[in-house]
């Protein structure tokens, strides 16, 4: 009896820690944060129909964001619709702040109170904090922002964030993720925002370029850090951030990373080929040939959700997919065109990267609705228009992967982890 108890007490207490678990994620703590999905219902019980309907927004968005990836489009615009958020705090006394990842921008564009069109409810109160300081015109970080304006003495820009038109100041306060403070990073503090792109959150930029996190903390990170991003099945578990060389896998694959002045904040690789089981994908060279005046070649981002690649390769890629998947009958559902209507199994898929195969379990590449009944391979041709010569290995394909990017050493690494 004493013995019964004692183990439904330990299972109870097991189940109070694994839903803990479940509904709070892991806690901040040391240099790691947790991530949230943003809208990690996409898998709903409810009918079909809002299942095709989220896949076919979700590929809406990202036409939308590869526009702004594009290498050759006008403009250092911001790109839009990240979709992983982290928590963080800012100011003195610190403010609570919930920021979008985007490892493809530079920028955290913070909404600051009183701004005009935000669409959040918490906004960051830069008159509460003691520590909040604005940048005067001729602070050097404001060279670096596009199209700095100084009609007053601090300086402020304006910027557009896909249908939205952004204006706002540049300013220097401490920002805190988990228990480490960065003094005097520099922000923008959103004054007023028009159009529906900004996410509600703040953005917080992971890009490689000056004015990113990854910068101006690198004397506390050494410009080192991983992430890991939640599946988009799990509506309640957590990923994570992990900021600095500390923790990092030490077993783990990695490719150089390519530097394109041009695209300063991208993180580009070398993609070389891709296998689809055991045959490499006969894919013309150029497909992935990296350049610094066009801006093509490779990049991981975590704002765009399907993989994208030049169409060669993407024609490629499905047609010898479809070869073995014994030319199965094939339907589209949005801008995905290869879709079977009955359950597969489905070949392996391999990117190949200079020095790191990856190769990506079904989950990664397949969507399924939540009946099973309808799946497609989760990958698109690049927007047949002048931005077409970007591939671009996105988040649906890193889910359940960390992937560590190392700037001081050149490189990026992914390894298989479930994170959740
Ligand atoms: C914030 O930064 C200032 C210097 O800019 C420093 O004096 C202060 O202690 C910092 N506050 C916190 C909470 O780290
Ligand atoms: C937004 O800010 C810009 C620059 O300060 C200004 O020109 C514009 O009128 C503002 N728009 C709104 C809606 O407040
Ligand atoms: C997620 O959490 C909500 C409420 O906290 C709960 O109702 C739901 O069952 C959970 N879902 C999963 C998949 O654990
Ligand atoms: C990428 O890899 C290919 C094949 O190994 C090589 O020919 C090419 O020079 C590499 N490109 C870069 C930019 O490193
Ligand atoms: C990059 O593209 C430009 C324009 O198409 C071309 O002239 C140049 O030769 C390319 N550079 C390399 C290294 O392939
Ligand atoms: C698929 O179709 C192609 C050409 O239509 C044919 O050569 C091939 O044998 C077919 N494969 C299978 C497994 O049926
Ligand atoms: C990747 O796989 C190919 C075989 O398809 C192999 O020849 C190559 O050595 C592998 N590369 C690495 C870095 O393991």
């Amino acid at each position: 009896m004493v013995m019964r108890s004692t183990l439904f007490f330990s299972l109870a207490i097991l189940f109070f820690f694994f839903f803990r678990i479940a509904q709070c994620g892991i806690e901040d703590r040391g240099s790691t944060l947790q991530i949230l999905h943003v809208d990690s219902k996409l898998t709903p019980k409810s009918p079909l129909i809002s299942w095709e309907r989220s896949v076919i927004q979700m590929q809406s968005k990202d036409n939308a964001r590869l526009r702004y990836l594009a290498p050759i489009a006008s403009g250092r615009s911001i790109t839009q619709n990240p979709t992983y958020i982290v928590r963080a705090k800012m100011g003195t006394p610190a403010q609570t702040l919930l920021m979008a990842l985007d490892t493809s921008n530079d920028a955290a564009l913070v909404p600051c109170a009183g701004c005009v069109g935000c669409s959040s409810s918490s906004t960051f109160d830069p008159s509460l904090s003691s520590s909040f300081k604005p940048l005067a015109c001729g602070a050097p970080q404001c060279s670096q922002v596009p199209n700095p304006s100084c009609g007053g003495t601090t300086c402020g820009y304006s910027t557009t964030y896909g249908n939205s038109v952004v204006s706002a100041t540049l300013a220097q306060d401490n920002i805190t993720l988990a228990t480490d403070s960065v003094l005097a990073y520099t922000f923008s503090c959103i004054r007023n925002s028009t159009g529906t792109s900004l996410p509600a959150q703040g953005l917080l930029g992971l890009g490689r370029g000056p004015l990113s996190l990854v910068t101006q903390s690198s004397s506390l990170y050494q410009s080192v850090f991983s992430y890991c991003l939640p599946s988009y099945k799990s509506s309640n578990f957590t990923g994570s951030l992990r900021l600095g060389p500390n923790s990092q896998p030490i077993r783990i694959k990695t490719s150089p990373l390519l530097r394109n002045p041009r695209r300063s904040s991208l993180y580009y690789v070398n993609l070389t080929a891709i296998r689809v089981a055991r045959t490499v994908v006969n894919i013309p060279p150029s497909a992935f040939a990296f350049n610094t005046t066009t801006g093509a070649g490779t990049v991981f981002d975590s704002g765009t959700v399907f993989t994208s690649l030049v169409k060669p390769a993407y024609t490629a890629v499905r047609d010898e997919f479809r070869r073995k998947m014994g030319n199965a009958t094939i339907s589209t559902l949005g801008g995905f065109d290869t879709c079977y209507n009955v359950p597969v199994t489905v070949p392996t898929i391999t990117f190949m990267f200079s020095g790191m195969n990856v190769t990506l379990p079904q989950d990664n590449f397949l969507i399924r609705s939540s009946t099973g009944t309808t799946s497609c391979l989760a990958m698109a041709a690049a927007p047949d228009n002048v931005n077409s010569v970007l591939n671009v290995i996105a988040s649906f394909q890193q889910q359940n992967h960390r992937v560590l990017i190392d700037v001081s050493n050149s490189k990026l690494g992914v390894a298989r982890e479930a994170c959740s």
